[in-house]
């Protein structure tokens, strides 16, 4: 969300932080003894942990590594999965209150009514916030708050009214919000009103809403991304049916209604002429008075080839075209990706004069949320078995996390999720060379538990945030121009379609009675962002 470093001035240390820095030091001291303790008891029972994480940093050749000052280190989260409050102060239905209410679409039954009540505790949790030392927080607005009847009403002033005093709240603490216009949830209206994102109107909607967004809180937000995550959305909802509205050609999933193979390029489509309208007013109405940047959130996979064969190589470039380029492309270079074009030729939408008129460079920034990787396998020269990935729509690539049965990476609880920190690296530096010069912020990056425990001693997340930023450092050291890294997440919170299933909290949640307590990943990310810190004051001295 920012491509040139002099408005990220985070004010990092006031006086009353150094006392609290050093309180902090001793009760770390304490708990980092405990750590050790825990782990050499722990590794004389399996030292496979103690092994790849300890020793594996110890030899790492990067510890020499700093970060630039300015970096960005934050926690994410979003309107639906945190706020809760879902009928209060004006706000009304969007897309995904009511979707959740559909029995069967959830895992476990569940909505977010509530969710962690972030709209009530946001103060407790920018409490943590300042306790971990980030400074920076991602969240994103939720629109039905904002514009309960999008174009067709009212600004709901008391949504507005929240917002500004939240962010107050934030930027008082010396962070700096990093606002996501839009994650996924939409005002229900729209949808019912036109289908939203199947039509072009929709436009004028998310144009309307920006400027909104810009106007109240653009003076003290200077971080804005459209979209988070676009990709996802349109595949899970119009692909394979799985995220609201839920259409999908029977051949791809249980939908009553739909075409995976059109609707989810036409949904792309009106996304990003809704995004290039957004960046346009926004650079040509309030970017030079609000000195802030504009930038869209991808959800990212590395996908390795699955031999070296020159077919399954370019399958794993068609990979790449049909979930990453195929949405910023056109916003860079004013065109789909040249493997779309050959694929799909005329059902691909087109630009028309006045879209390409504001999509050179349609952004300054690019968030990359990086979580896991797959094997790539030409379905285009080779048959493949039926099942995810061999169609048209998907490019003719399998995309799979296994090869001869076994995972690319480590395994964990969650079917989606394969652990591969080389990913991060390879994503980043594949990101750095197809669109030079554009600053990368590692917008989402987390370890997710399939468990309703507690656990809290999570040395699985710990060991996936050291390794994937381990890997983020190597991207950096190579050239590539990253200015932030957000944990997803700062809470346990509503995992979309797994409800409270699957656990990203550095604190855990008991959803009962809204207590948060403190994961060890939350010791290790704090310790680690004061490590950085106390690297850029040496180097200022
Ligand atoms: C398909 O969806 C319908 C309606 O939501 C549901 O009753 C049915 O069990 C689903 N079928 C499968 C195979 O998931
Ligand atoms: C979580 O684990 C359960 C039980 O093993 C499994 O049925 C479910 O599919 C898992 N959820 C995800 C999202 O992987």
């Amino acid at each position: 969300m920012t491509s040139t470093l002099e408005h990220t001035n985070i004010s990092v240390a006031s006086e009353a932080m150094e006392t609290k820095s050093s309180i902090y030091i001793c009760l770390f001291s304490l708990w980092f003894l405990c750590f050790i303790i825990i782990n050499l008891v722990s590794s004389a029972l399996s030292s496979t942990w103690y092994d790849d994480h300890i020793s594996q940093r110890e030899s790492n050749a990067d510890e020499n590594f700093k970060f630039p000052k300015n970096f960005l280190f934050g926690t994410a989260s979003s309107a639906y999965q945190y706020e809760g409050a879902y009928l209060t102060d004006g706000k009304t239905l969007s897309n995904w209150d009511v979707f959740t209410s559909i029995p069967g679409k959830i895992a476990d039954g569940s909505q977010a009514k509530v969710a962690v009540d972030h709209y009530h505790r946001y103060p407790e949790d920018l409490d943590l916030m300042e306790e971990l030392g980030v400074n920076s927080y991602r969240l994103s607005l939720s629109w039905a708050r904002i514009l309960p009847k999008g174009r067709f009403g009212d600004v709901n002033m008391a949504g507005i009214d929240h917002y500004n005093i939240m962010i107050n709240d934030i930027v008082k603490r010396g962070i700096e919000p990093f606002v996501t216009l839009t994650h996924y949830d939409i005002p229900q209206e729209l949808e019912f009103r036109y289908q939203s994102w199947l039509n072009p109107q929709i436009r004028e909607d998310f144009e309307h809403y920006a400027e909104i967004c810009f106007r109240y809180f653009g003076d003290r937000v200077k971080f804005w991304a459209t979209f988070n995550e676009p990709n996802v959305q349109v595949i899970m909802g119009y692909r394979k049916g799985t995220y609201p509205p839920s259409r999908c050609s029977k051949t791809f999933g249980n939908c009553t209604r739909g075409d995976s193979e059109i609707e989810p390029l036409v949904a792309a489509h009106n996304i990003i002429r809704s995004h290039l309208a957004a960046v346009n007013l926004y650079r040509t109405k309030f970017q030079e008075q609000q000195r802030g940047k504009i930038g869209i959130v991808m959800n990212t996979i590395w996908f390795e080839p699955v031999s070296d064969s020159l077919a399954d190589r370019l399958a794993a470039e068609r990979a790449q075209a049909f979930f990453f380029t195929w949405f910023l492309d056109p916003v860079v270079f004013g065109r789909y990706p040249r493997e779309m074009q050959e694929i799909l030729g005329k059902d691909l939408p087109e630009f028309t004069k006045d879209d390409l008129k504001s999509s050179k460079n349609g952004l300054d920034f690019i968030g990359i949320n990086q979580y896991t990787s797959r094997y790539a396998k030409d379905c285009l020269h080779s048959a493949c078995e039926p099942g995810q990935g061999g169609s048209r729509a998907e490019g003719f690539v399998n995309a799979n996390a296994l090869k001869d049965g076994l995972p690319l990476g480590e395994q964990t609880g969650v079917n989606w999720f394969t652990i591969y920190p080389q990913g991060m690296e390879e994503m980043l530096m594949y990101a750095t060379k197809r669109y030079r010069n554009i600053p990368l912020y590692v917008t989402e990056n987390g370890f997710g538990e399939n468990s309703t425990g507690v656990m809290l001693n999570d040395y699985r997340r710990v060991k996936f945030m050291s390794n994937y930023l381990d890997a983020l450092k190597r991207a950096m050291r190579k050239g590539a121009d990253v200015r932030g890294y957000f944990t997803w997440s700062l809470l346990d919170n509503f995992e979309w379609i797994s409800g409270y299933t699957i656990r990203f909290g550095m604190y855990h949640v008991d959803f009962d009675t809204q207590e948060r307590t403190p994961r060890l990943s939350a010791f290790w990310y704090k310790n680690f962002i004061f490590q950085h810190r106390a690297q850029s004051k040496n180097d200022d001295a």
